[in-house]
Parts: structure tokens; sequence; C-alpha cells
């Protein structure tokens, strides 16, 4: 991956090293799949910072393919402009994630990425979301979502229970950055990855 720009916002850096480093400690842990060039869909991904440590901490994987979607079309405008590849097809759309199944021309994904999970905010708009992304995963395909705060975190992982998904590791950051005026936040606080099946 290419940045082509750097971070909008002094700290951000640090927070995306730190995001980096616990990918690759957790993808590591479950021992992905490396058959398979990868397809990825970084879902509600904002201005998708977090893109190069992502594809990177995936190696030996490879990512043939990335989408970032979101419905905020100034932060996927900017995405557009930080982010190339030259070994990977790489996009970013403002859309709606709770349509997935409407958008025909997407390729089954072998893992889906939400960073700062919102389901605490608008628990049925997510949980369309989560039907929606579990229907466009491979069969073999994997799911990773990072939280904020712990409830929030338990409302998700009871949420993709409910949908048969599998949890296969769960990690609280030991490292995750306080947010100071948000009591109980922290950045990328909780890791959770979930198979389909
Ligand atoms: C807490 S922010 C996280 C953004 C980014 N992943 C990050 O960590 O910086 C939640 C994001 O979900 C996006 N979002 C909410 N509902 C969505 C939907 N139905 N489809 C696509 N994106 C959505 C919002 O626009 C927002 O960017």
């Amino acid at each position: 991956m290419i940045q082509r720009l750097p971070f909008s916002y002094e700290g951000i850096d640090g927070d995306i090293q730190q995001l980096g480093d616990l990918l690759k400690n957790s993808f590591s842990a479950v021992d992905l799949n490396t058959d398979e060039n990868f397809s990825v869909l970084n879902l509600a991904c904002g201005r998708a910072d977090e893109t190069g440590v992502l594809v990177e901490a995936l190696v030996p994987v490879s990512v043939g393919f990335y989408l970032g979607i979101d419905l905020r079309s100034d932060a996927i405008q900017e995405a557009t402009r930080r982010w190339t590849s030259t070994d990977c097809e790489i996009h970013f759309m403002e859309g709606n994630a709770a349509m997935l199944g409407r958008m025909k021309t997407l390729p089954e994904f072998d893992l889906i990425f939400i960073r700062h999970q919102n389901y605490w905010h608008e628990p049925m708009v997510w949980e369309g979301i989560l039907d929606e992304a579990i229907s466009a995963m491979k069969p073999s395909g994997y799911l990773v979502c990072t939280s904020y705060f712990d409830l929030e975190h338990d409302l998700f992982k009871a949420s993709m229970r409910e949908r048969g998904a599998k949890l296969i590791l769960n990690v609280r950051n030991a490292h995750s950055r306080v947010l100071p005026d948000a009591d109980g936040k922290s950045v990328d606080r909780w890791l959770g990855i979930w198979q389909k099946t």
C-alpha cells in the first residue's frame, strides 16, 4: 500500500502503529488460511487510516482486492486521495453497508474489517449491517472488529453469537490510548475475530 498523504491529525500515527501491532499479533494467533489472495472489505471505514497497517498485518496473506465503504463522502474522498497500490485493486466507495447485498458486482470477501464498530449508537442499523456483512463473506471468511468501549463490544459479540458466527479470538488491547473526554472509552480497546462457520 502506498500512502500518498500524511494523516490529518497529530496522534493518528501512534494509534495506527499500535493497531498494526495488535492486528499482526492477532492474525498470527489465529493462523489465518493463507491459501488465498484475499479480498478485503473495510466496512464503515471512515477515512480508512488503517488501510496500510491492515494489509501489512495480513502478510504472508496477500490482498488482491480491497474496498472501503462508508456513508460519509468527505471521508471517502480523503481515503481515496491518501491510499493507492501497485499490487492490489483498491477502491473507496460512498455507500450504505446495510445494502451490500444489492451491490451485485462485489466479490465474496475473505475478510471484513470494522474499526470502531458503532453498534451501541444505532443497534437496529447495525443488526442490518451485520446480516449483510455475513452474507457478503465467503464460507471460510473472517470478520474482524475493534470497539471503543466494553458494553458496545459485548453487544456486538452477542449479535454475532445470535447469527451463529464463531468467536475465535477476543483481545483487550493493553496499549489502547484512553480518550480523556469519554469515560471508559479508548482507541481500539477491544479486538474480536469471528469465522462465519
Ligand atoms: C465510529 S465511526 C468509525 C469510522 C472508522 N472505521 C474509524 O475507526 O475511524 C463509524 C462509521 O460508521 C459509518 N457508518 C454508519 N452507518 C453506516 C452504514 N449504514 N453504511 C456505511 N457506513 C456507515 C459512519 O459514517 C462512520 O464513519
